[in-house]
């Protein structure tokens, strides 16, 4: 299986996402409705052996980073022996093993994650203030989340290492007027800020007079402080990274709906359902669930992952990947709009 990562694209997937759950305890105006989302019956989701199982397969194909998503992964409840066993898989390959969050429980289990071998946290975090933070969630946190965002600089300052980026979504009239706030948190902290343009989402009243582009706000930043750079990036960034110098921490900007970042993508996602797909905006997902299911002897799964990664790949959506972006080079830019609020 010597290409069994690698695309028509030569792009290697050696990123693995996995969403632990569906459920979360906030309800980001962006992303869920107030009574959350239709949740599927428990048989329909992986288990932790399953998932442990996938990951190890992953692991032994050249998957090299795994990201544990959800939802919100930390209300799993058995996160911590799950991180442990996928952490266990270091020997066999594993470099990173990190934390998509809101945050909110973080500081509870975060000592318990770095010895199960957690490499980096990504937190999500639009406000630096407590009002808008119950605003823009729906519910109350905030305090939590900033004991989160200290737990783990703490432990970086005993040498943990973590890497930790903050997710802030930008949504014009509502935080937009923090984008300064937050690129000060950069200036004596090691932390990667990244900016994320307002996606449209199933129901989550997108507009485009909503959307704050990157390029707004990178000429916005750059008014403040005139010396702000572009830097390079690792290989697969999803975001464009710019750094103040001078500054410890460093920007980042998710320009999925300005800038397309296709090309350098090398994720491959999990759902919690157990769905493999390669591509956010893909429609083509396979069950890996039920092949799992259906070798109950323990047999290995590898040539029908091989042919799952094979039929997707030959359904991927071949404008998207080349060179559009929802509002930038799209065909049919309504289209694209509906697939994307179908997918994510
Ligand atoms: P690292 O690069 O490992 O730090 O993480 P990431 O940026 O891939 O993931 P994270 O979970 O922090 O998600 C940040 C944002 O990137 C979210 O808004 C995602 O919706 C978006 N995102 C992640 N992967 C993709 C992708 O393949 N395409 C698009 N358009 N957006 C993505
Ligand atoms: N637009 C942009 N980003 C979004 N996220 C969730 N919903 C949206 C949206 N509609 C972000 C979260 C989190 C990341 C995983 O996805 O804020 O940081
Ligand atoms: Fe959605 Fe994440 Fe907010 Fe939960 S914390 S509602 S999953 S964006």
């Amino acid at each position: 299986f010597s290409d069994f990562l690698t695309d028509t694209y030569q792009r290697q997937h050696d990123y693995l996402r996995i969403s632990l759950t569906e459920r979360c305890n906030l309800r980001c105006v962006y992303c869920m409705p107030e009574e959350g989302v239709p949740l599927s019956p428990e048989r329909e989701l992986l288990t932790t052996p399953e998932i442990i199982m996938l990951s190890s397969v992953f692991v032994s194909q050249g998957v090299s980073k795994i990201r544990l998503t959800g939802g919100e992964p930390t209300i799993r409840r058995d996160i911590l022996p799950l991180m442990r066993q996928i952490g266990a898989l270091r020997p066999h390959g594993l470099r990173e093993l990190c934390l998509t969050t809101n945050g909110l429980a973080l500081h509870r289990k975060l000592e318990g994650m770095v010895e199960a071998g957690l490499t980096g946290v990504n937190l999500s975090l639009d406000t630096l203030d407590p009002w808008q933070f119950q605003i823009m969630t729906r519910r109350k946190g905030f305090d939590a989340v900033i004991k989160s965002i200290e737990r783990v600089l703490e432990l970086n300052m005993h040498g943990a290492g973590i890497k930790l980026k903050i997710n802030a979504v930008v949504m014009r009239g509502v935080n937009d007027r923090e984008i300064i706030p937050f690129v000060e948190m950069t200036r004596e902290k090691d932390i990667e800020v990244r900016f994320i343009e307002y996606m449209p989402f199933d129901g989550n009243k997108w507009n485009k007079g909503k959307m704050f582009s990157y390029t707004e706000m990178v000429d916005l930043i750059r008014e403040k402080y005139p010396t702000l750079e572009q830097i390079q990036g690792h290989k697969n960034d999803t975001s464009k990274t710019y750094k103040i110098p001078g500054f410890v921490g460093k920007l980042g900007f998710i320009t999925s709906m300005t800038h397309n970042f296709c090309g350098t993508c090398n994720r491959l996602r999990i759902t919690n359902d157990g769905n493999l797909k390669v591509c956010l905006f893909g429609n083509a997902e396979v069950s890996l669930r039920d092949i799992l299911r259906r070798s109950n002897n323990g047999e290995p799964i590898e040539e029908e992952a091989y042919e799952a990664m094979r039929q997707i790949e030959m359904d991927r959506r071949q404008g998207l990947s080349d060179q559009s972006t929802p509002l930038g080079l799209a065909p049919n830019e309504q289209e694209l709009l509906d697939v994307i609020g179908m997918a994510v």
